[in-house]
Formats: C-alpha cells, sequence, structure tokens
C-alpha cells in the first residue's frame, strides 16, 4: 500500500563509508525516517544507529526485510550482494535504492530487472552524478538544445595512488578494479547526457602493471572500511572507446594507479552546436556573434560536491517512492551500463571488438 501522509520507513543495509551520506541525507529528510539500519559487523550498525537515530538494529539483512514497517531500503553493502538484497527486497515489497555498479554481471541485472518488473516495486540506481545540481542545470541546456548533437564525449578517472583495499580489491567481492568502481560513474553520466544512444560496439584494455602500490609511504588515500592490502587480483587501469548505433562515440580512461603526475577527473560533450565540461567544472561552450563563448553558470556547485549530490539523489528516491516524481536512473539503465561495463572486461581478456 502506498504512503498516506507519514514520512517514508527507510532501512540502509550495510553501514560502511558511504552509508554516511545515505544516513545523513535520510536523516535531514522531512518526508522520511530512519527505522533501521544493519551490517554484518554490529558495532558499525549499532554506531551507525546511534549517530543517524535509526530506531532498529539488524545484522542479517533479511531480518531487515521482514520488517514489516520499513517500505524502502538503501543497499550500501560490498558489490558482490546488490543483485540478491536487491531482489529480495523487491520480493519483500520495498522500494530500493541499489548503490552502483548495481549488479557485477549482465545475468544478475536481468534478474533485478525481471525482479523490478515482478514487483511493480521502484529501483534507483545509485547513479549519483545525475543527481548533481550541476548536471541538473547542464541538462536543462542539452535538453533545450544548446550542444545540437552530441557526437563525441571524453571522460578521465585516474587515481595516481588509489586502490582502496579490502573488498575493492578482491574481485570476488567487487566484480572489477577502477573500471567498475569508477568507470560506472564517468561512462554513465556521459550516456545519459548524450541521451542514452543504444551501443554498437566497444573496445577496451584493462591493465594490471603496479599492483595496489601499498608500500608506498607520505601519500594518504581512500581505504575501504576494512583496509587489507593482502588482496589484489583487480585491473589498476582500464581505457575502453565506446561506439553508439547514431555514430556517436565516448571515450574513457580510469585507474586505481598509474604513474600521472595528479589525481584527474574529467567529463566532456562535444556536439555541433556547442560543448560542455561537467568535470573538472561546468562551462558551456558555443558561438554567439561569430565570437566563441564559454558560459560559466553561477550555481552554488560547480562541480561535483558528494553532499548536495547524495541529498539530491536520497531526496529524489524518497519523492519517487511517495509516488511524487519519476526515478531518474530506473533499472533498465543499471542494465545497460552493465552491458556496457561486462562489454569492455570482455573486450580486454579476448583483445577483441564486442559488437552489441
Ligand atoms: N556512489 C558513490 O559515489 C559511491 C562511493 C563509494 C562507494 N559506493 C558503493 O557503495 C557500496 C559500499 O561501499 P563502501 O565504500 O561504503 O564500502 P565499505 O567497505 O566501507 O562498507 C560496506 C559495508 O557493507 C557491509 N556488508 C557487506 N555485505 C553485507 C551484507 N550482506 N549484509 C549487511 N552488511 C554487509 C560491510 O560489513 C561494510 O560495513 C559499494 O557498492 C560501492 O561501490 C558508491
Amino acid at each position: 500500500m502506498e504512503n498516506t501522509g507519514k514520512k517514508l520507513q527507510v532501512g540502509v543495509i550495510g553501514n560502511g563509508s558511504i552509508s554516511g551520506l545515505h544516513l545523513e541525507a535520510y536523516r535531514q529528510n522531512p518526508d522520511a525516517e530512519l527505522a533501521a539500519v544493519c551490517d554484518l559487523n554490529e558495532e558499525r550498525a549499532k554506531a551507525a544507529a546511534e549517530k543517524y537515530g535509526a530506531k532498529r538494529v539488524y545484522t542479517n539483512y533479511r531480518d531487515l526485510l521482514a520488517d514489516p514497517e520499513i517500505e524502502a531500503v538503501s543497499i550500501c553493502t560490498w558489490n558482490d550482494s546488490h543483485a540478491e538484497i536487491s531482489i529480495a527486497a523487491l520480493e519483500a515489497g520495498k522500494h530500493v535504492l541499489c548503490e552502483k555498479p548495481m549488479c557485477k554481471t549482465v545475468e544478475d541485472a536481468e534478474r533485478v530487472q525481471d525482479a523490478v518488473r515482478r514487483s511493480g516495486k521502484l529501483l534507483q540506481v545509485g547513479f549519483v552524478r545525475r543527481y548533481a545540481g550541476s548536471v541538473d542545470v547542464l541538462k536543462r541546456f542539452i535538453d533545450a538544445g544548446e550542444l545540437g548533437e552530441i557526437y563525441y564525449a571524453k571522460a578521465t578517472c585516474l587515481r595516481r595512488l588509489g586502490n582502496p583495499g579490502g573488498w575493492f580489491s578482491d574481485k570476488s567481492r567487487s566484480g572489477g578494479g577502477p573500471l567498475i568502481d569508477l568507470g560506472v560513474h564517468i561512462i554513465d553520466i556521459c550516456w545519459y547526457l548524450m541521451g542514452r544512444p543504444k551501443v554498437k560496439s566497444i573496445s577496451g584494455n584493462t591493465y594490471r602493471k603496479l599492483g595496489n602500490r601499498a608500500h608506498i609511504q607520505n601519500l594518504s588515500f581512500y581505504k575501504a572500511a576494512d583496509y587489507d592490502a593482502s588482496r589484489n587480483d583487480v585491473e589498476d587501469a582500464a581505457n575502453a572507446v565506446i561506439r553508439f548505433e547514431n555514430g556517436a562515440s565516448l571515450i574513457v580512461d580510469v585507474s586505481f594507479t598509474l604513474h600521472a603526475v595528479k589525481d584527474e577527473i574529467s567529463v566532456k560533450l562535444y556536439g555541433d552546436k556547442g560543448g560542455a565540461e561537467v568535470e573538472p567544472a561546468l562551462v558551456v561552450m558555443s558561438e554567439k556573434h561569430n565570437t566563441i563563448v564559454n558560459v560559466t553558470p553561477q550555481i552554488d556547485h560547480t562541480t561535483f560536491d558528494a553532499n548536495e549530490a547524495f541529498g539530491r539523489e536520497i531526496t529524489h528516491f524518497v519523492n519517487s517512492c511517495l509516488g511524487r516524481c519519476e526515478t531518474l536512473s530506473p533499472v533498465e539503465d543499471g542494465l545497460e551500463v552493465t552491458r556496457m561495463l561486462s562489454a569492455i572486461y570482455e573486450s580486454a581478456a579476448t583483445g577483441k571488438e564486442i559488437q552489441f
């Protein structure tokens, strides 16, 4: 039964690093209430419940899903459990916000899509960059035709030292390295802003040359909640060319570690009427009166701001659950992005271009 004016009762499954941004956003949302948290690590779940004011604590997600009061869940666990928990949650009648990547494999993503269709419940994929204020502004420029036909996009997300270790570098739990962890975001945001064209073919390369470089001293980097450098069987860098049926192309490269001078993030789109950079900061390029102009929208966050974007993502999820709007990142898009990621890994493994 749909919510009728009372607050949406939410559970957050997985209470590690990223869950803090979900929990804080729910805590601040006037239409949501944190009914429960759940983590395999009970101390972590208890600490999250205390900090963010969740009413109940679970260590088994099935117990949380059996809680009849809960209407919606955020899934912030390791990638290998996203499909299993999403399907169980949908079957238990809960709406789902699933962190990226939606799944490790295309088969899992198809099973999640089937569960969404069978259950009639909502699944929002955690493509948080779609919800950033700067992307919302750019989308309005693009929808109004300011870029014309976008025929080329280029995205880079390079860490020179940033293998987070723990489950991130254990392929059985993560599904891969920087491609599935970082590439998922920048491939998705380009594809979304290009108007989600149909993929024609993909060619990719992955490299395991530098290891996790846990020996490096005097330079700090992002680490998983349970950091462990002893296991690392994921790629440390990847690149790809994605061709679309409409003739457009996307070129992407990512790394957990690389002999680069510094970390780098850039997301650029080029159309026949104008261009745009989403990162490192929003700017729109075009012509006026035979002159090239670079337009800098005057907005609070011209670059990705995690607090702002997660706040907006969760507000959108809550509003979608309450029937006020449609999600911007539906399961179908999660499946298509999973197809692209899988094809890049397959192309790298076989040395061949993958036809869609
Ligand atoms: N949107 C983003 O920008 C962004 C950023 C970081 C991480 N993420 C995603 O969020 C997810 C979590 O990443 P993280 O950095 O918080 O990792 P983390 O290791 O810090 O936390 C994961 C937590 O999940 C718990 N967990 C794992 N399996 C569980 C299960 N079956 N039931 C209950 N708890 C379980 C672990 O005990 C741990 O506390 C990943 O899928 C990651 O890709 C997204």
